[in-house]
């Protein structure tokens, strides 16, 4: 399978970021980590501190990826730009989080991209992408 992970604000950060919240691992670890759970995927990782740049990666896996993992930071919560980017792209999408956004600030509790994806991963630090490839390939190989 071919997917795309994009990662949004502040997550290049990872690592050295809240690392009480978000763990000691940089994202360079979660690409690493990714890679070697699904050595036979074909993984495109995009990390962008900017919605627009974010929204242009979803629109080139249209014809490119099998499917989108994505961790849109503080996005997740604000933006109906990149939810209606993802229902346009007509993939499937897994929403991930390194933490548990429902044990947070109520502010992190709603996510716009939910309902557009086939659904979200939270709380397991960088298991959480790796949760994610397995839901997406499971997902995909019910589809063939
Ligand atoms: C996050 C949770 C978001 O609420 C936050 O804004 C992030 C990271 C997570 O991975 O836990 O930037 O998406």
């Amino acid at each position: 399978m071919r997917v795309l992970i994009v990662n949004g604000p502040n997550l290049n950060l990872l690592g050295t970021r809240q690392p009480d919240v978000y763990g000691s691992e940089t994202l360079a670890d979660v690409e690493n980590l990714c890679r070697a759970h699904a050595p036979n995927a074909t993984l495109t990782f995009v990390q962008s501190n900017h919605e627009g740049a974010m929204i242009d990666a979803i629109h080139l896996a249209r014809s490119t990826q099998d499917g989108i993992i994505i961790n849109a930071g503080a996005y997740t919560h604000t933006s109906i730009a990149l939810r209606d980017a993802i229902s346009s792209v007509e993939l499937p999408c897994v929403e991930v989080h390194l933490s548990n956004i429902h044990a947070r600030e109520t502010f992190r509790h709603h996510s716009y991209l939910a309902p557009v994806s086939l659904g979200q991963i939270a709380g397991f630090g960088t298991q959480s992408y790796t949760l994610a490839l397995d839901a997406l390939q499971a997902h995909l190989d019910k589809l063939q």
